[in-house]
């Protein structure tokens, strides 16, 4: 807490010295945010606080969100890509240690799931900007597979050339219980939100996409401009009151069945003057995805079982280290330099930045090590060669037949119910 406190003192201090000596673009667009509350460095996870209207759903018909836990208590939203592979926003997860962070797929509650997925590497893109939101982001890997069912399937992302106009979007996550709706909400308490009534059900929202909303023009009224990768979409309150809030953030955006966005952030949450809701545009990141996926997809488990085993040493000490009278001997020696392993030499090849257990341990220490000889052997190596054209072309996550079985149907399966419902 103290923390959040400092980094937010920080940043109002660096605000108001530049209000003082340059009033520019850049003053009014962070205040702009601060004043409504975000995007504050360090304190965005608040947006998981966010009332998500819409209509509850079961799993089965979006089985492809997926609830992180941090320390077992729902934090934000992802989307199943591939059986080890998870796609959500870098906001929340920027400074989260790795080893607090699992995955639980198939479950209508974010309160339930008896198997958690251990997140062993964290992928976020190397621009992302916690101030702007710019190219938010991140890439999860888990350890233990993910076995595909009804309730679990993944998502295959849309074409960068797919045109969403007129098309019916959904955008499904977990929020905050509203105080204004007379539906049912069993509030649970979160760790993380003590003050807030989490509303554990699964929702999901869906409106038709009007690409000329006029409405969007509205954060440019207010100096905001909207960065590329960035999309707009979704109704103003004004136009419709029951659209999404700032849900958890990470909530998929789907059109057609197909992976558009992830829910980054928004102008108000509640209000009748609210602005309709900016998704980072997985057209734009389909580079970065194409680059990525296929290097994280090529480490088998077997060559991650090292980091998951200190993953859960260290978890285990730190519980010890808690819960011991006489505390046992904790810190991992750290005066041996960091040495590039067979693993190391792949994730370098990524691009983004790459996080694991060895970031966290020692305060930080290897984290500063582990940076620079990944930089050098990005520099030195020309670690993409070796990814060769096809395999890029090859985009396994995109095609129909990797994984037998059709997404849209879920699609269609959630309009039929959408408009029973509605
Ligand atoms: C304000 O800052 C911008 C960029 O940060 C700079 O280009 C400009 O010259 C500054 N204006 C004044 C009056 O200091
Ligand atoms: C989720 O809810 C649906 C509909 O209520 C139910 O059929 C399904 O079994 C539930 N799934 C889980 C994992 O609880
Ligand atoms: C991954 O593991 C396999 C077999 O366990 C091994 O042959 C391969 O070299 C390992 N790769 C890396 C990058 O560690
Ligand atoms: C998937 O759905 C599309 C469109 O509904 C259909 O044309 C195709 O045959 C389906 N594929 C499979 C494997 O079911
Ligand atoms: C909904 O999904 C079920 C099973 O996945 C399928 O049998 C059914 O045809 C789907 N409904 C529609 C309207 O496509």
């Amino acid at each position: 807490m103290t923390k959040l406190i400092n980094i937010f003192l920080v940043f109002l201090v660096q605000k108001c010295a530049t209000f003082f000596v340059n009033e520019t673009k850049e003053y009014l667009y962070g205040t702009l945010l601060v004043d409504v509350g975000y995007p504050k460095s360090g304190d965005i996870p608040l947006l998981n606080r966010k009332v998500f209207k819409g209509t509850r759903v079961s799993i089965r018909e979006h089985p492809y969100v997926a609830s992180v836990r941090r320390q077992y208590s729902h934090y934000c939203t992802a989307s199943i890509l591939t059986k080890n592979l998870l796609v959500t926003v870098a906001h929340p997860l920027a400074g989260v240690p790795v080893s607090e962070l699992g995955a639980v797929v198939g479950e209508n509650y974010s309160d339930r799931g008896s198997l958690v997925h251990t997140v062993v590497l964290l992928l976020i893109h190397e621009e992302f900007d916690p101030y702007t939101l710019a190219s938010d982001i991140a890439l999860l890997r888990v350890y233990e597979d993910i076995t595909y069912r009804g309730s679990v399937k993944p998502i295959e992302l849309i074409a960068p050339s797919a045109s969403l106009s007129e098309s019916r979007a959904f955008v499904t996550g977990w929020g905050r219980c509203d105080s204004m709706s007379r539906e049912l909400c069993l509030p649970r308490t979160s760790k993380y939100f003590p003050e807030e009534k989490i509303d554990p059900m699964l929702r999901s929202i869906n409106f038709k996409v009007d690409l000329s909303s006029l409405y969007c023009e509205g954060y440019l009224r207010h100096e905001i401009i909207m960065r590329p990768g960035m999309l707009c979409v979704g109704q103003a309150r004004e136009e419709d009151p029951v659209c999404p809030c700032l849900a958890v953030p990470g909530a998929p955006l789907v059109v057609r069945a197909r992976l558009v966005g992830l829910q980054s952030w928004g102008f108000g949450c509640g209000y009748h003057h609210d602005l309709p809701l900016v998704y980072t545009d997985l057209r734009y990141y389909q580079p970065w995805l194409v680059h990525n996926i296929p290097i994280l997809r090529k480490i088998a488990q077997s060559n991650l079982t090292r980091i998951f085993r200190a993953t859960r040493g260290y978890i285990l000490s730190q519980w010890l280290a808690e819960t011991r009278l006489i505390r046992p001997e904790l810190e991992i020696r750290v005066d041996k330099d960091i040495v590039p392993t067979k693993l190391d030499k792949v994730l370098a090849k990524l691009r983004g930045d790459v996080y694991d257990i060895r970031d966290y341990i020692s305060n930080g220490v290897f984290r500063k090590r582990k940076k620079e000889m990944y930089d050098t052997m990005r520099q030195h190596a020309h670690a993409v060669s070796s990814i060769t054209e096809s395999q890029l072309e090859l985009r396994p996550f995109l095609s129909y037949n990797v994984y037998g079985f059709n997404v849209t149907q879920t699609g269609v399966n959630a309009t039929e119910d959408a408009k029973n419902r509605s």
